[in-house]
């Protein structure tokens, strides 16, 4: 092989209460990444476009995981690299997270596919610290797995596939202010109260179990959370005006995706999910922030070859 092309989609981290444990992929929206097998050793970025990204290897996502892959498999080739970003950092969409999981999935092509899609993640979560300095595996692991996932244990790491609901349509409203994922991390309460704990993990209990058995009201009464999203949405105007216009036109439920500032909502079926898009579209238009929007699929397979 020695051209691959692939589309790397954006990622929904958290689902509400599964903070750094829960995440789904995304069908419309992501990355395209293209990689060029070289004789000569190493890896370059050669072009980046969609973004104001750097091209210094190391200090890149995609850039940095590709290369400590080919020096683990101590490859006798080298890659060029181009990124073409989909949408944008900072939005909470999994935009490092979509790269590095782009990028490693890539790098294992060239390699003859050694690796394990477990291993990938891990080499992907380097990536994520890389970009943000945390090892965080939901958003990752979402894109590499596709559909549903559950990072049931960081260490050491495993991740549980989960089924998708079929009728299940996303939508969600990128304001165009950018949130960095270290800054939204430092406001989070380190101790939690016990009564809160049982609220949360039964919700992620109860969303799990919704997913196996297609219980869109048992999914729905579980998309809440109640340890980070108060304390984040601070950060995102208009939060409460957007979940609720959303949660008034039929959304089983809406939070913070990621890191935020994107609003995410699920809905069951496409007429319910074009309702929840025009009732959130109403509610922002007159707030003189400028913001984008999409609706989509859960992407059920991740990142996908298109060449
Ligand atoms: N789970 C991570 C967080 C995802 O919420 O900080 C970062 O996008």
């Amino acid at each position: 092989m020695d051209y691959l092309k692939i589309f790397a989609p954006a990622t929904v981290a958290n689902v509400s209460c599964g903070f750094d444990s829960l995440g789904f992929a995304v069908d419309a929206v992501g990355d395209e990444m293209t990689f060029t097998k070289t004789a000569e050793k190493g890896v370059k970025i050669t072009n980046i476009t969609g973004a104001d990204l750097t091209y210094n290897v190391d200090e890149n996502a995609a850039g940095a995981v590709v290369k400590k892959m080919l020096n683990e498999a101590n490859a006798n080739f080298g890659i060029e690299l181009t990124i073409h970003k989909g949408f944008s950092p900072g939005s909470g969409l999994g935009s490092s997270a979509a790269s590095a999981a782009g990028a490693a999935f890539g790098a294992n092509q060239f390699l003859g596919s050694p690796f394990s899609e477990l291993e990938l993640t891990k080499f992907a979560m380097f990536g994520e610290e890389v970009a943000c300095g945390t090892q965080i595996a939901d958003n990752v692991a979402a894109a590499i797995y596709g559909g549903f996932v559950l990072v049931r244990s960081y260490n050491p790491l495993e991740i549980i596939k989960l089924p998708v609901p079929l009728a299940l349509r996303v939508v969600a409203i990128h304001p165009q202010i950018p949130i960095k994922t270290k800054d939204a991390r430092e406001v989070l309460p380190i101790k939690i109260a016990l009564k809160d704990a049982v609220t949360q993990w039964a919700n992620v209990g109860g969303l799990i179990s919704g997913l196996y058995t297609d219980n869109y009201n048992l999914i729905s009464n579980s998309l809440v959370d109640i340890i980070v999203e108060p304390v984040r949405k601070e950060f995102i105007p208009f939060f409460d005006d957007v979940k609720n216009s959303a949660l008034k036109a039929g959304a089983l439920g809406a939070g913070i995706s990621g890191s935020g500032p994107t609003i995410f909502a699920l809905c069951k079926g496409d007429e319910i999910a074009e309702k929840v898009y025009k009732s959130i579209e109403e509610s922002y238009k007159n707030t003189g922030i400028d913001f984008e929007m999409f609706v989509s699929k859960v992407n059920p397979k991740g990142i996908k070859i298109l060449k």
